[in-house]
């Protein structure tokens, strides 16, 4: 298929060569996120500001007489056609990427909307795997839309995402927060979402920078261990937590008690970092407060027209990332600090979890093609294979295609 130009004839009539024609067949699409500010802040009931993409995943679905899951990824070719069962949703390691529309078939059931018989689904992305874009989410969200349309569920969106994340953490097995599911579920064009994770409520900030464009740039380094390394983070903020609340039990220091990090400010934080006990931890935690007070202020910033602070409070994150969160590493290092000297950079960072995948920078319209060059210069220098640039919209949540 054309990456170019997806149609809904083109998905089809792939659909049509794998799975058959005829009977009631529908086209569906879920974005892909990026996040601007707000990093491993989701499951310390911090703030995030990600928006949706223009660029994302599609499905094809049609119902069958029985129980039977056939699937097919324009995009894992090698697959085939996979076969499963209703009655057969369990979490197989070699099941690959079926695993997550299975995945979020079994979430929504164990959330009270069966599915009553099997599907013929064919996907196809166009967000890059492994990049920090949140594909895994996008087929999640995408799944739980087509399982509404389809089946006439009655959920909103926000249950929607809810599902997806209940698929990623209980079925996948990744203990991720809400953002990406909630980010792609809840995409608007032109708008990043300013989320409080703790309580879900939100705000849509108009992100239209007269002359200004968002530059995603990928390091092609695949994330590897970046799973376990990400279930460790959320642990040692845990444990942090623990100990804070502990600390604060005797001192009383915060009278309402200390839900979350994201609970806390910058100086009741360092009032009482002595209390975590290692060194490494109180690092984590920090990253968690400071990252979510400047979330707070970028978007304060962006909403009274100072792009620039805007983008100093990115460049501070991708450094908090990199020194006390510990999740950048070289390649995601070598994007940002080669972006920072690029002038007409407004701001960069890395983006996602971390551990390689992509860096966000916003960037005046005349520079970006001295940032594509530049950069990439200097990363295949240093790294030894190319980056790759894309200069992004910010799009729609996900929808049923005509
Ligand atoms: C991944 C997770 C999100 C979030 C980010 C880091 O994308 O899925 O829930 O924690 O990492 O901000």
């Amino acid at each position: 298929m054309d990456q170019g130009k997806v149609t809904t004839e083109a998905l089809r009539k792939e659909f049509a060569e794998r799975f058959g024609d005829g009977g009631d067949i529908r086209v569906y699409f879920a974005p892909g996120r990026v996040n601007l500010i707000g990093e491993h802040t989701d499951y310390n009931g911090g703030h995030v500001f990600p928006c949706a993409l223009t660029i994302g995943t599609y499905a094809v679905a049609r119902k069958r007489a029985d129980r039977t899951l056939r699937m097919y990824s324009v995009n894992f070719p090698e697959d085939g056609v996979t076969t499963g069962s209703l009655d057969e949703l369990v979490y197989h390691a070699e099941a690959g990427w079926t695993n997550y529309p299975a995945g979020v078939i079994w979430a929504a059931r164990e959330s009270g909307y069966v599915a009553d018989c099997g599907l013929d689904v064919l996907y196809y992305g166009t967000i890059p795997n492994s990049s920090g874009l949140s594909s895994s989410a996008s087929i999640e969200v995408l799944t739980g839309e087509l399982l509404r349309d389809m089946f006439g569920f009655e959920y909103d969106e926000i249950t929607n995402a809810k599902i997806g994340k209940f698929a990623e953490n209980a079925f996948i097995g990744v203990n991720c927060g809400i953002m990406d599911q909630f980010a792609i579920a809840m995409g608007k064009k032109d708008c990043a979402i300013f989320l409080d994770t703790a309580t879900l409520v939100y705000e849509y900030a108009p992100l239209v920078m007269d002359g200004v464009r968002i530059v995603i740039m990928n390091t092609n380094h695949k994330r590897g261990l970046g799973e376990s390394k990400y279930n460790e983070r959320r642990a040692e903020c845990e444990k942090a937590l623990a100990e804070l609340q502990a600390a604060n039990e005797t001192s009383e220091r915060i009278p309402n008690g200390i839900p979350s990090l994201g609970a806390l400010t910058e100086e009741q934080f360092e009032a009482m970092a002595d209390a975590i006990a290692s060194p490494v931890r109180r690092k984590r935690a920090r990253h968690a407060v400071y990252e979510n007070r400047r979330t707070i202020r970028a978007v304060e910033a962006l909403k009274a027209g100072d792009l620039a602070a805007f983008g100093r409070l990115m460049n501070e994150s991708h450094v908090s990332l990199r020194d006390d969160y510990e999740v950048t590493g070289r390649e995601l290092d070598t994007l940002a600090e080669a972006a920072w000297k690029v002038p007409g950079v407004i701001g960069a960072r890395m983006t996602g979890a971390g551990f390689g995948g992509c860096a966000v920078s916003l960037v005046k319209e005349e520079n970006v093609d001295a940032l594509i060059r530049e950069v990439g210069a200097k990363y295949e220098e240093t790294i030894g294979y190319p980056a790759t640039f894309y200069v992004v919209e910010i799009g729609d949540g996900p929808c049923r295609l005509q």
